[in-house]
């Protein structure tokens, strides 16, 4: 299997924010960003894998700022990490000014996602080979965010969390 890069994985959506889709202060609902973040994370996913993939985990979700209607809004995911079947995906989404351009960064997350066969079967993806210093932090933060997420879930035990343990001894 042929190593990948981040920016092989790169998904971009962007779209706006339209009144249905706002909270009673008219700022976008959660649960509609949400939707927006695992969809670019699945595709980010896919074009890294080339399989089917779903969803294992949210490990992370931070609404930093809030985004008003009208607003227009980028959700960009790279795979941050691959390991034999999961994928970490990191996902940051922008808004633009309308007038200047500029981008504000409102919110971020990461997700895990896993490539499977046409029974759901896990099965393996490529390596990732990181390239920009962001894309080297990120993946070097991975194997212990997987294990926090494992611990979490009941699917490791305390003392296989060893890089995650590692953090505390230092
Ligand atoms: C995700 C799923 C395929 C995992 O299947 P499983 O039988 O638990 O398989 P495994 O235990 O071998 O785990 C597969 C991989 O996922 C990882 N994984 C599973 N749960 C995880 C979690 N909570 N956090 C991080 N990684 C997780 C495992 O570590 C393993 O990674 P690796 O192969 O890269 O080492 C299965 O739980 C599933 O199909 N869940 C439903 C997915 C879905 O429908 N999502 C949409 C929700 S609406």
């Amino acid at each position: 299997m042929i190593a990948k890069n981040p920016k092989d994985s790169l998904t971009i959506l962007t779209d706006m924010v339209l009144p249905g889709e706002t909270n009673a202060l008219n700022n976008l609902f959660g649960g509609e960003l949400l939707a927006r973040m695992d969809r670019a994370c699945s595709i980010a996913a896919q074009r890294h894998s080339r399989r089917i993939v779903v969803t294992a985990s949210v490990n992370h979700v931070a609404f930093n700022k809030a985004v008003p209607v009208g607003s227009v809004v980028s959700v960009e995911a790279k795979v941050s990490r691959a390991f034999k079947s999961s994928m970490e995906i990191y996902v940051d989404v922008w808004i633009e000014d309308r007038e200047s351009g500029e981008r504000t960064k409102v919110n971020e997350g990461i997700y895990t996602f896993v490539a499977v066969d046409r029974t759901g079967s896990p099965v393996k993806v490529p390596e990732l080979i990181p390239e920009t210093e962001l894309e080297i932090v990120r993946y070097e933060g991975a194997l212990r965010r997987k294990q926090l997420s494992l611990l979490l879930t009941g699917k490791i035990k305390p003392e296989q969390a060893t890089e995650l343990k590692a953090l505390f001894e230092k």
